[in-house]
């Protein structure tokens, strides 16, 4: 019984050790949760480049510029100011049919809730290198 229990200690005690030694750092460094993390995500949105060519038939376009001053809300969606059918500003892509469809096919007058969310689907883009390489 009492080796049986040395042997377990044992085995806690360099579990503990092991952790302890092992330092884990996050990606956004080592600056404590509730304080800032410093200008990680400063970095250049694709903008003004024009649209992005589609890899599949399908795919939600990529979206050709920032997205950081557009909210959406449950009252309001600024993406529509623009996209939008009744939208008057010229050169932004308007909303496809598919986007007034509810899950059952029938047409609607307004954005189908399913597509109100807009960056579910629709990601912008950043000019930055992969924080992680691709590694097998
Ligand atoms: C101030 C007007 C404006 C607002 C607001 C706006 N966009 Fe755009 N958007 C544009 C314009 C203009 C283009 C076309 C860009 C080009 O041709 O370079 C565009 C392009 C796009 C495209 C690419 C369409 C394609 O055919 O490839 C997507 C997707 C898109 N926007 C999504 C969004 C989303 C999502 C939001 C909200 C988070 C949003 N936009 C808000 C003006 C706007
Ligand atoms: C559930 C996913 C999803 C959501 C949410 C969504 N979209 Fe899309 N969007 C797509 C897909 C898929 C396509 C490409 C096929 C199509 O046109 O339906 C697309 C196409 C588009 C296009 C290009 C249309 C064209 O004729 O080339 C624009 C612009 C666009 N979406 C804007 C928006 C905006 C603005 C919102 C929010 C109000 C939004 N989308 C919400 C999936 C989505």
């Amino acid at each position: 019984m009492r080796k049986i229990l040395i042997v377990v200690l044992l085995l806690i005690a360099t579990s503990v050790t092991w952790a302890a030694s092992d330092a884990v750092f996050s990606l956004r460094g080592d600056s404590p949760l509730n304080a800032d993390s410093g200008d990680v995500m400063d970095k250049k949105w694709r903008d003004g480049e024009g649209t992005v060519v589609r890899s599949y038939p399908q795919q939600p376009p990529l979206v050709p510029h920032s997205t950081e001053d557009y909210a959406i809300t449950k009252d309001s969606n600024d993406c529509l100011i623009c996209h939008d059918w009744q939208s008057e500003l010229p050169g932004a892509t308007k909303i496809g049919v598919s986007h007034f469809e509810n899950r059952d096919g029938q047409a609607l007058s307004s954005i189908s809730p399913r597509r109100y969310f807009c960056n579910q689907c629709h990601v912008p883009q950043r000019d930055v290198k992969p924080l992680v390489l691709n590694v097998n």
